[in-house]
This record gives C-alpha cells, sequence and structure tokens, in this order.
C-alpha cells in the first residue's frame, strides 16, 4: 500500500463528530496568578531547561500532508525523543517531583522521606518514577487492569512500587488516594480537583515548555490551527498557554482531539460545565481515556477552544504505519496519530473543511505526543501489512 494510500484510508474510515464550543472568545492572556501565568512558565522552562539531557525536540514538516489539506504547512511536535522516556510527560510529573523534593528540604526534612504516588495509564507514571529516581525519593504507582505489561515494567525500571488495581483509571485514582490519605504520601496527580490544584498546576508548567518550544521553532509565529489531544486537559492547556501568551486576543484555533469513548471535555464544553463521562470501552489511544477534565484546564480551555474533535480507534494502526514508513521516518505511536485523524477526517467532509477554516495560509500544528512508550505493541502495528 502506498503512503497516499494510507493516508486515504485513514481519512475513509475514521469517522468523526465535530462541534463548536459556545464559549469560544479568547481575548488578551490573562496571565492570572494561580493558573499558567509568565511566572510559573519561566520557573518550569529554567529549571527543566538545566536538566542534563535536555533539548527541544523536533519539529518536522509533513509537506505532503500540507498538500493533501490544500494548507501552507503542517508541522508535528515529536516528543518521542523527550529526555528517553518516549513522550511529553517527562517534562510535568518529573518536575513537580523535583519541586516537591526541593520544598521538603527546604522545610528541613530529608528527601529521602518523600514518597510520592500517581494513578497512570503508563505515561505520567514514568515520568513521576523517573523524577523520584532522579530527587532521591520514593515512588508508588497505580495502574489499571488495561495497562500493559510493558508500560508497568517501563516503570519498576526506575525503581517505583507498582500496585496494580482491578477496574479502569478512576478506580486506580481513587485507590491512590486513599492510600495517600492513610500513608501521608504527596500525591503527584496529572488532573487537578477541587482543594487540589499547586501539583497539577506544575505538572501543567513543565508541560508549556513544548508550546514554547513550538513558538521558537516557528521563529517566533504561532500555528493559525493546533490539534491537541486531550484526555484530562493537561497537556492541551500546557500548549495552549504559551501560544496565548505570543499571540493574545490572535491565538488560532486550538482544536481538540479526543476518542469518542472517553470525549469528556467535548461534552464539557457543549453543556458549558465540567461533564463526567463513564468510560465503558477503552481506546487503543490509552492516554486519552479519561472521564473528566482536569479543572485548572477546564479554565484555560473553555474559552481557548474553538472546537471539539472526536473521532475512533480505525486511523491508529493505519497512521502508525504511514508515519513509520515516510521518510524521514518518525516514532509515532497510538495518541501522536489523533491529530493527523482529525485533520484527514474534517478535510474529506466538506461542511467541517469550512468550519475549521483550513485555507492556503494556514500552519497547522499536529503534537506527537509519544513514541513506541509500548515497544511491543508499536512492533506488531508496524510490522503488520
Ligand atoms: C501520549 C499521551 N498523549 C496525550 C495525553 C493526554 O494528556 P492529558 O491527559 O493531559 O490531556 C496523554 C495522557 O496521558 C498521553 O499519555
Amino acid at each position: 500500500m502506498s503512503m497516499n494510500d494510507h493516508l486515504a484510508m485513514a481519512a475513509a474510515t475514521g469517522g468523526f463528530t465535530l462541534d463548536a464550543n459556545p464559549a469560544y472568545a479568547p481575548g488578551p492572556f490573562p496571565d492570572a496568578p494561580g493558573s499558567l501565568d509568565r511566572q510559573v512558565m519561566q520557573d518550569a522552562a529554567d529549571e527543566i531547561g538545566s536538566w542534563a539531557g535536555y533539548a527541544p525536540t523536533p519539529l518536522h514538516d509533513l509537506p505532503e500532508v500540507a498538500a493533501h489539506l490544500g494548507v501552507a504547512r503542517v508541522v508535528f511536535k515529536d516528543e518521542s525523543p523527550r529526555f528517553g522516556l518516549g513522550s511529553f510527560k517527562a517534562l510535568g510529573g518529573a518536575y513537580a517531583v523535583a519541586r516537591l523534593a526541593r520544598a521538603a528540604e527546604e522545610s528541613g526534612g530529608s528527601i529521602t522521606d518523600v514518597t510520592v504516588t500517581t494513578a497512570t495509564d503508563g505515561n505520567h507514571g514514568r515520568s513521576v518514577a523517573w523524577g523520584a529516581a532522579r530527587a532521591g525519593c520514593t515512588a508508588k504507582i497505580y495502574i489499571h487492569a488495561h495497562v500493559s505489561k510493558a508500560r508497568e515494567e517501563a516503570m519498576t525500571a526506575y525503581g517505583a512500587d507498582v500496585i496494580r488495581v482491578n477496574g479502569n483509571y478512576e478506580a486506580s485514582l481513587a485507590a491512590c488516594r486513599e492510600d495517600a490519605a492513610a500513608h501521608g504520601w504527596q500525591i503527584v496527580s496529572d488532573t487537578s480537583w477541587p482543594g487540589y490544584a499547586d501539583v497539577p498546576l506544575m505538572i501543567m508548567a513543565g508541560y508549556t515548555l513544548m508550546g514554547r518550544e513550538v513558538v521558537d521553532q516557528l521563529g517566533g509565529t504561532v500555528p493559525s490551527h493546533a490539534m491537541l489531544p486531550v484526555g484530562v486537559g493537561g497537556l492541551a492547556s500546557g500548549v495552549i498557554a504559551p501560544l496565548w501568551q505570543a499571540a493574545g486576543a490572535g491565538l488560532g484555533r486550538m482544536i481538540s482531539v479526543e476518542s469518542h469513548m472517553s470525549a469528556c471535555m467535548r461534552d464539557s464544553l457543549v453543556a458549558g460545565t465540567p461533564t463526567l463521562v463513564d468510560i465503558t470501552e477503552e481506546t487503543l489511544m490509552a492516554g486519552l481515556s479519561c472521564g473528566e477534565v482536569s479543572t485548572l484546564a477546564w479554565h484555560i480551555m473553555k474559552p481557548t477552544v474553538s472546537h471539539c474533535i472526536t473521532i475512533g480507534d480505525e486511523a491508529v494502526a493505519p497512521l502508525m504505519r504511514w508515519f513509520h514508513r515516510r521518510t524521514p521516518s518518525i516514532e509515532a505511536g497510538e495518541c501522536s496519530t489523533s491529530g493527523l485523524a482529525a485533520c484527514l477526517a474534517a478535510h474529506a467532509d466538506p461542511a467541517a473543511r469550512q468550519q475549521l477554516g483550513f485555507s492556503p495560509d494556514s500552519v497547522v500544528l499536529l503534537l506527537g505526543t509519544e513514541g513506541a512508550t509500548d515497544p511491543d505493541f508499536y512492533q506488531s502495528i508496524i510490522e503488520a501489512a
């Protein structure tokens, strides 16, 4: 099958939904304390930029996709090499752990007494485990029934204790919260809820480095469209904030992309209030399988997301192969196909294409949020015909 056949197949098989956000009104960058303000973003950039092995991840041009969509540029931010962890998550959890360890030390405690804990689908837990190993504290990581053995092993490799819980992500989060309260552990969750915001804010601040790098790599400009994969919304907010800081009310169209099976941001934006989704089936895009938006992310995304797209799993495997087989080859894991799948599906539908406003001047940002974070699965997909 040729490259274009893979693209066409992904577009043809991937059913999608498109909704406009009724609250869309970006306005000037708020620079609000308690959210992703300039200082919080600068602190994260200064700290993470000083870590051994830090380097901006590549921003690849995909000229064949730009030609297919009829736009000026399609750029793909490739997080697969981030700190050797395989995903953007390396920026968030590890940064929060570093800050918590430093706070313990500054208040006269010992870092070795600090235990950090989280629930995870895999990538966030890997970052927390790596961060704990870097800082010298203990990590207890809760995973749910569907997290693969390979993802589990990637966390134990950093010395974390991994606890598998029956049920879905929400069940693993409940177990983590209960045990943390019983033992005095510090929760390093990538989602916030009322009364729990400081740590998720640090995690999102870590993610903002991705958006800052993109603005630099685009020569100080911002994309006209960004396709943002959403689980709880932390990643999307972390990318939106620096683009918003750079562009103000001229922020382009920020488009959330979710699985049909876990569209909590779409349901929340359409309803105008955070809305729970009961996940009854797991998407292959494991990182997007979340049923509840992060409160912090919600406040950033409500005014800035112009449209919400949901997609199925049909395009995941063909697009992983397409990324792998193009020249130069790109290692794109399951979640990394979501933005391209959404673009292709919307482009194939004239009404959707018009609503999204793709034009010959458009610059479209796609986020390759993970590489082969589950190497066996990745190999099995790219080796298939
Ligand atoms: C690879 C990948 N992409 C995207 C996401 C979505 O990020 P968030 O939950 O912050 O919206 C995740 C979350 O786990 C992920 O692991």
